[in-house]
């Protein structure tokens, strides 16, 4: 399936219709849910252990082999910086581990000039760093709340708004291959 670039450049985000058992994302939040702040890389044989539907599910989509699998928590009330991935790959399909705080919103912006550059802070290695920018020459583009799962662009400019009283935490997968066949129904 061919993918144009301007296709690519303009995915945010879709849900997508992956189905999963809940008794395993309750045995994966024993083990790995801290309820703290964070981004945290996790062994991705041992997450595959806990959610075996999620792989069954990126196998029969035809999806490439998982390259990192990142727990990524925010507190009540909390706003992330708005920032682009510095990661290698676009393409990230996220799951939600805590329907509390389903309320919680992802917002996509783009810069009032159309180019999209930050000030890269945070680079200590291609795994976790981001360019952040100023709200100031942002437009608001899209949103989507903390409830299905989603595959998402994380080099669109976004971030995390959690103004519920509740812990949010998400699961995000990324890929060898971006899974660009996924962005077409
Ligand atoms: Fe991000």
């Amino acid at each position: 399936m061919d993918i144009s670039e301007e296709e690519k450049n303009n995915f945010y985000f879709k849900h997508i219709d992956l189905k999963y058992h809940d008794h395993e994302i309750e045995a994966f939040n024993k083990k790995f849910l801290t309820y703290k702040d964070c981004f945290l890389l996790l062994p991705i044989e041992e997450v595959k252990e806990c959610l075996p539907s999620v792989f069954e599910w990126f196998e029969k989509n035809n999806i490439s082999e998982v390259r990192t699998v990142c727990l990524i928590g925010h507190k009540a009330s909390t706003n992330q910086a708005i920032h682009t991935d510095v990661m290698s790959g676009c393409l990230a399909i996220n799951i939600f581990l805590t329907p509390e705080s389903s309320e919680a919103v992802t917002r996509f912006y783009k810069t009032k000039d159309n180019i999209t550059s930050g000030i890269a802070i945070g680079k200590v290695d291609d795994k976790i760093s981001y360019n952040y920018f100023a709200k100031s020459n942002l437009d608001f583009v899209t949103c989507y709340k903390a409830e299905n799962p989603v595959l998402l662009n994380v080099k669109q400019i976004h971030g995390i708004v959690n103004y519920t009283s509740a812990y949010r935490a998400s699961l995000s997968f990324r890929f060898v291959e971006d899974p660009w066949h996924l962005i077409k129904d």
